[in-house]
Formats: C-alpha cells, sequence, structure tokens
C-alpha cells in the first residue's frame, strides 16, 4: 500500500507555477490522472496550452522537484505531457471556421521580406510539435503555397459545395493557385479577390485546427481589410528585413493592425545576417534593427533568421528547411520561433497581458 496520497501530490503541484500564466497547476486545472503505485512512485499527466510549449522541459522539472522535495518517501515521478491548445475564438460559433481555435495573419509592409517562406516554416514546424495546423494562401495574386509545398499540380477534392485542403507535411493547404492558373487571377477586381479569400474560410472543410496561419500579399490593401473584417483574428506576425525601408513600412503594417484592434503577436526578422564558415554572423545590413523596433512598439521579438542557400532552396523546391535538414541552424530557429509564437498566443488566450515575456 503506499503511504503517499493524491491530496499531498496535488498540494505539492500547487507549488508549480506557470511561468507564462503565473498561476500554479492545480488552479489553472492543468494536471489530471493523478496514479500512486504500492512503492510510492508517482504519476501524473500534465495539460499544456499548446504542444509547442517552449517551458515544457522546465515544467517537468519544476513538477518533479516539488514532489520529490514536499513529499517524504516519494518513489519516482513520471511526468506526462499533453496539450489542449486554448482558443478565445467565441465569436465564431458556427460555421466552419467554428472548430479553427487560432487564425493568425502572417504580414509585411514591404514585398518580398520573407513572409511566404516565414508563414510556410512555422506552420509546419507548429505541425512537428503535434499541432493541427492550417495555412491559407492570401496571396490571391502571387500565390507562393503551391511551389512552396511541392503541390503545383496538385488540385483539391470537391465534396458537394466544399472543397477539401490539400495536405502535406502535416498541414493542411488552401491556395488560389490550386484553383485557377495564375492568369485567371492576375486580372481580378478587388470584390473577387476578396470573395475568393471569403470562400477559402466559408467553404472549405477545415474541420478541427488548433491553428490556422494566413500567408498575406504585402502591404495594407483589399486582402488585408477582408480578412480582418470577416474574422475576429487572434493576431498578427509581422515580418521584416533589417534595412530601414522594411522597417519603416512594418510600422505602418503594426498601425493597422492595431487601428482593428488585432493583436500583434510578434515581429520576425528575416534574412537577418549572414552565417560564415567560421560560425561568426555577418550582419549585412545592420544588427538588432528588428528588436529595437519591436522594443519600440511594445511587441514580442519572436526571433531572426539568417540569410541561407538552403533556406531558399527549401522554398524552391518545396520543401521546407524544417522537413529538408531539421538538425540545421535554420530549422532550429524557426522551431524555436514557432514556440515563442504559440506561446504568446497562450499568453493572449488567457487574458494575461499583452504577453511580452519571453526570454526562454
Ligand atoms: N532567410 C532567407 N534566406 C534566403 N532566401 C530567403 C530567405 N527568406 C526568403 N528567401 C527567399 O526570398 C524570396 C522572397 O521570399 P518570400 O516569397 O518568402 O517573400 P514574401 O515576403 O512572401 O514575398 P511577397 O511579398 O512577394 O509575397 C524567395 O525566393 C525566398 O526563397
Ligand atoms: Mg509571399
Amino acid at each position: 500500500m503506499p503511504n503517499i496520497t493524491e491530496r499531498q501530490v496535488i498540494d505539492a503541484l500547487r507549488n508549480v507555477i506557470e511561468p507564462d500564466l503565473q498561476k500554479d497547476l492545480i488552479s489553472l486545472n492543468m494536471v489530471k490522472d493523478i496514479k500512486i503505485d504500492g512503492a510510492n512512485n508517482v504519476a501524473f499527466t500534465v495539460i499544456l496550452t499548446t504542444p509547442a510549449c517552449p517551458l515544457k522541459d522546465m515544467i517537468r522539472t519544476a513538477c518533479v522537484n516539488a514532489i520529490k522535495h514536499l513529499i517524504k518517501g516519494a518513489g519516482e515521478v513520471t511526468v506526462n505531457m499533453t496539450a489542449n491548445v486554448t482558443t478565445i475564438n467565441a465569436a465564431a460559433d458556427q460555421g466552419p471556421m467554428s472548430r479553427v481555435r487560432n487564425t493568425i495573419a502572417v504580414a509585411s509592409g514591404k514585398g518580398g521580406v520573407g513572409k511566404s517562406t516565414v508563414a510556410v516554416n512555422l506552420a509546419v514546424a507548429l505541425a512537428k510539435t503535434g499541432a493541427k495546423v492550417g495555412l491559407i494562401d492570401a496571396d490571391i495574386y502571387g500565390p507562393s503555397i503551391p511551389m512552396m509545398f511541392g503541390l503545383k499540380e496538385e488540385k483539391p477534392a470537391v465534396l458537394g459545395k466544399t472543397l477539401i485542403p490539400l495536405e502535406k507535411y502535416g498541414v493542411k493547404l488552401m491556395s488560389i493557385g490550386f484553383l485557377v492558373d495564375q492568369k485567371t487571377a492576375v486580372v481580378w477586381r478587388g470584390p473577387m479577390i476578396s470573395g475568393a479569400l471569403r470562400q477559402f474560410m466559408s467553404d472549405v472543410q477545415w474541420n478541427e485546427l488548433d491553428y490556422l496561419l494566413f500567408d498575406l500579399p504585402p502591404g495594407t490593401g483589399d486582402i488585408q481589410l477582408t480578412l480582418v473584417q470577416t474574422l475576429p483574428l487572434t493576431g498578427a506576425v509581422m515580418v521584416t528585413t533589417p534595412q530601414d525601408v522594411a522597417l519603416a513600412d512594418v510600422v505602418k503594417g503594426i498601425a493597422m493592425f492595431e487601428n482593428v484592434k488585432v493583436p500583434i503577436l510578434g515581429v520576425v526578422e528575416n534574412m537577418s545576417y549572414y552565417q560564415l564558415p567560421d560560425g561568426s554572423k555577418e550582419y549585412i545590413f545592420g544588427e538588432g534593427g528588428g528588436s529595437r523596433m519591436a522594443a519600440e512598439f511594445k511587441v514580442p521579438f519572436l526571433g531572426e533568421m539568417p540569410i541561407s542557400t538552403d533556406v531558399r532552396k527549401g522554398g524552391d523546391e518545396g520543401v521546407p528547411i524544417v522537413i529538408r535538414n531539421p538538425e540545421s541552424e535554420q530549422a532550429k530557429l524557426f522551431m524555436a520561433t514557432a514556440e515563442k509564437l504559440a506561446q504568446q498566443i497562450a499568453i493572449r488566450n488567457a487574458g494575461v497581458g499583452k504577453g511580452l515575456e519571453i526570454e526562454i
């Protein structure tokens, strides 16, 4: 018979604070399935707010320490981890988007800064953590998703009046490039463009998703407007390069989203530096522009990505770097950026302020 009780385990875990949400695991209802065997070994499950939680290991260690130090005679401690991604998507209680927990726009002020590259790698990175992920190519005039996923010849299946999204690398996908050839969409006018984007939300079987990302065209045009008017977005990720022009344009982008009450989840600086063969970093366009700008606007800085031939090839060849070479430095940076993004979403969904503290 064990001489440790479930009550003791619960009391010990009241001392483990979820660093982002600033409450203990028991108050947050994050612990289930407590089991104690005859040898006083303790096992339980912690339900995280995202499978991409960057604090996973820290929380696990804190749990083990709490049990070992606070309960006399405790044996082995096994902490299982699961995740239940949080949402504040209360408005969308009907329709095909009702089971989409979080919607994230990937945007930039200036063109060609790497939005699509970042959106693709973040989506695949989130899927790799076990999350259910979708990606909408909202760039109707210049879709990139078919090429970047190696799906240029594929067409989604039609089911009644709905479309089944294509799926690759664990991500559900929809792009105008799957439906009409490039020449057709180029002559479309504003209302048709907005209509196409709306249909990507209303007529596609997304089913249950933890994160649905939108790869936007640059700037602040019809598409951006349609998106913010159609959906209560969870937030936007701004992509920039270190040059002053790109930084100035991203400021306009931030202002646009903030005007319509869409939270900025963070800034990603792309093409920040070039990694020299000796491992040192050459900051071709100057160092720290993106992070300084983020600090100035009090929005989280999610990471900086190097200029890299492998990242570019990954896009051109339809195998994103996080799949092509998961052990590479670039892939690890994308994974870390995706975790920070998921963390910001969890913080926001818990209603804990603006969610800035991201040192991990
Ligand atoms: N970190 C990087 N290193 C090297 N090349 C990159 C990097 N990021 C993006 N690129 C390349 O730069 C080009 C533009 O990137 P991408 O298409 O992702 O930008 P975008 O912001 O989506 O452009 P647009 O505004 O046209 O939608 C692509 O050829 C892409 O492969
Ligand atoms: Mg793009």
